[in-house]
């Protein structure tokens, strides 16, 4: 089954044609990063007109790429929400116009489950039921991936997710957006216990999330002492905007990987997977495989380019939509959605 996916919830506007939700014909991505770059943040208005600009030229580049024409696709799909919804509406229309313009059915994908099946795209597919940590600039969450297709929350945030911390602390920074990518940059081979960032952990058996007070742990620090590194840099002189950038990063990971291996204790599994564009992290990546070793549990992570926002994903969800529900009716009256 030949499915053309379709994303554009936040700043990429992405298609791609995936194959028995696995055989990767082509995966495009234009990305809106040097658009909102001087707004240090996705700017919503501009993500949709950019989205507008885009999304015809990727899709036949998609097409192209697979060396498959529309007549061909067995289904198309697209993330129908959580997201910007300006930025959805236009995948959302553009795949509706396709479906009913070719006559193929539509698949309506939630982002979220997209991410959650980037864990398949691994180079060897996790066996379920697993722990998924999805951590990216809007969610940051535990489920629990069931074999039957079905994800169960076991603890979200109840404040930031980790990638908004990131982006945040990167504007306060004045280093550059993506915030991820520049903290991660920043923080290559620098002093991760410069600062002792707080970790919210809540009691011990705790699945939740805050990212809420490290923000605001970071921002007090650089309202103290300045931007570390800068000309205006305080009696914490000796703490380098990169031993900033490695501390902030250590206290997200410190986490992220506790909890997602208290999540797999508490449920007995022994398989993790870590999607989403925060598992895109070196760091974090790195510590994840360090502790499920030593937790003798298996680790699934996404190659880095299907962690952070694609098609691929959103293709490869579709299928096994498919394959669990067959035919939707009604699809051609979708609307996009933002939560
Ligand atoms: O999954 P994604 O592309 O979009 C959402 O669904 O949100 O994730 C984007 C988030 C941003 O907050 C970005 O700063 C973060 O992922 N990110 C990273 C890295 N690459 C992207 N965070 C840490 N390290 C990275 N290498
Ligand atoms: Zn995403």
């Amino acid at each position: 089954m030949v499915i053309l996916g379709i994303e554009t919830s936040c700043d990429e506007t992405a298609a791609a044609v995936v194959r028995d939700g696995k055989e990767i014909l082509s995966g495009v991505i234009a990305s809106q990063v040097p658009v909102h770059s001087p707004f240090g943040g996705v700017v919503p208005e501009l993500a949709s007109r950019m989205h507008l600009e885009y999304i015809i030229p990727i899709i036949e580049r998609a097409l192209g790429e697979a060396s498959i024409s529309g007549a061909d696709l067995d289904a198309i799909a697209v993330t129908q929400g959580p997201g910007l919804v300006g930025a959805l509406l236009v995948g959302v229309s553009a795949a509706k116009a396709m479906a009913y313009a070719l006559g193929k059915p539509l698949i309506a994908v939630n982002h979220l489950d997209g991410h959650i099946q980037a864990a398949f795209l691994a180079d060897e597919m996790p066996r379920e039921p697993f722990i998924c940590l999805v951590v990216s600039g809007g969610h940051t969450a535990l489920y629990r991936a069931d074999a039957e297709g079905g994800s169960h929350l076991l603890g979200a945030t109840r404040d930031d997710a980790a990638g908004e911390a990131f982006d945040k602390v990167a504007k306060i920074l004045g280093i550059g957006y993506p915030g991820g990518v520049a903290i991660e940059r920043l923080a290559c081979g620098a002093n991760a216990q410069a600062i002792n960032f707080p970790r919210s952990r809540f009691d011990k058996d705790s699945l939740e999330f805050s990212f809420s007070g490290l923000k605001t742990a970071a921002a007090n620090f650089v309202r103290t002492h300045g931007v570390p590194g800068s000309a205006d840099s305080g009696p914490a002189g000796t703490v380098t905007l990169e031993d900033f950038a490695a501390s902030f990063q250590e206290a997200v990971a410190d986490v992220l990987v506790e909890k997602s291996i208290l999540a797999a204790r508490q449920c007995g599994l022994s398989n993790i997977a870590a999607v989403g564009g925060v598992a895109a992290n070196g760091r974090l990546r790195e510590r994840l495989a360090r502790e499920a070793a030593a937790q003798n549990l298996r680790l699934y992570l996404p190659p880095v380019k299907f962690c952070t926002d694609n098609a691929v994903m959103i293709a490869a969800a579709a299928y096994r939509t498919w394959q669990r529900f067959g035919p939707q009716p009604g699809m051609l009256e979708i609307d996009a959605f933002s939560r």
